[in-house]
C-alpha cells in the first residue's frame, strides 16, 4: 500500500475550505453522501462557523465488487427538506461523475436555492466526465484508493489518510 495523501495534508485542507465557507458566511444545508464522505464531513463541520443543517444520503455503486462500478442505487434524498436552501453537497470522490451528476439532478428536482458540490479527491482521468465538481480539495492520478472513509469492499475506511492499493490488487 501507498500513501498519497496524509492527514495532515487533509486537515490543512479542509482549514482552507472552512475558512472560504466562513467567510461567505451563507447558512448551508450539507447534504453528506454515505459512507465515503463520513470522515471528509465531520471533520468539516467541526471547523465551521456558519449555521448549518446536515443530512446524508446514501450512494452505492461499488459494494463488494471491490474496485469495479455496478449499478448506483440512491437513498434518502426525497425525504430532504431543501426547498429555497443553499445546498453543499458533499462527497468522497469523484471518478466517473456518475454519482455526482445523479444526485444533483434529483436535488434540482426538490427545488433548492443552489447546490454547490465539494470532494475530497477528484481523479484525473482524459475519459469524458458527465460531471465536474465545484471544488475539489485533491487531485489524484487514476488510481484505486482507501482510507479516510473510502473502502475496498468494506475495508480500510479507518486509514487517517487516503493510500493506493493498486500495486496489490
Ligand atoms: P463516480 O460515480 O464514478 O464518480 O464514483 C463515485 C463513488 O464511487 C464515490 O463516491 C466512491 O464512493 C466510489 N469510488 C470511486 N473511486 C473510488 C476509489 O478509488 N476508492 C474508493 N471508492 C471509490
Ligand atoms: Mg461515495
Amino acid at each position: 500500500m501507498r500513501a498519497l495523501i496524509s492527514e495532515t495534508q487533509i486537515s490543512e485542507k479542509i482549514a482552507e475550505v472552512a475558512a472560504r465557507l466562513n467567510t461567505q458566511g451563507k447558512p448551508l444545508f450539507i447534504v453528506v453522501i454515505l459512507k465515503g464522505a463520513i470522515c471528509f464531513a465531520s471533520d468539516l463541520i467541526r471547523k465551521l462557523e456558519i449555521p448549518f443543517e446536515l443530512e446524508f444520503i446514501t450512494a452505492k455503486s461499488y459494494g463488494m465488487r471491490g474496485t469495479k462500478p455496478g449499478t448506483l442505487s440512491l437513498e434518502g434524498i426525497e425525504n430532504l427538506h431543501i426547498h429555497g436552501k443553499d445546498v453543499l453537497l458533499i462527497d468522497d470522490i469523484c471518478d466517473t461523475g456518475k454519482t455526482l451528476s445523479h444526485v444533483v439532478s434529483k436535488l434540482k428536482d426538490l427545488d433548492p436555492k443552489s447546490v454547490t458540490t465539494l470532494v475530497l479527491l477528484e481523479k484525473r482521468t482524459s475519459r469524458p466526465r458527465p460531471f465536474k465538481p465545484d471544488q475539489s480539495c485533491f487531485q489524484i492520478e487514476d488510481l484505486f484508493v482507501v482510507g479516510y472513509g473510502l473502502d475496498y469492499k468494506e475495508s480500510y475506511r479507518g486509514l487517517p489518510g487516503i493510500f493506493t492499493l493498486e500495486e496489490s490488487i
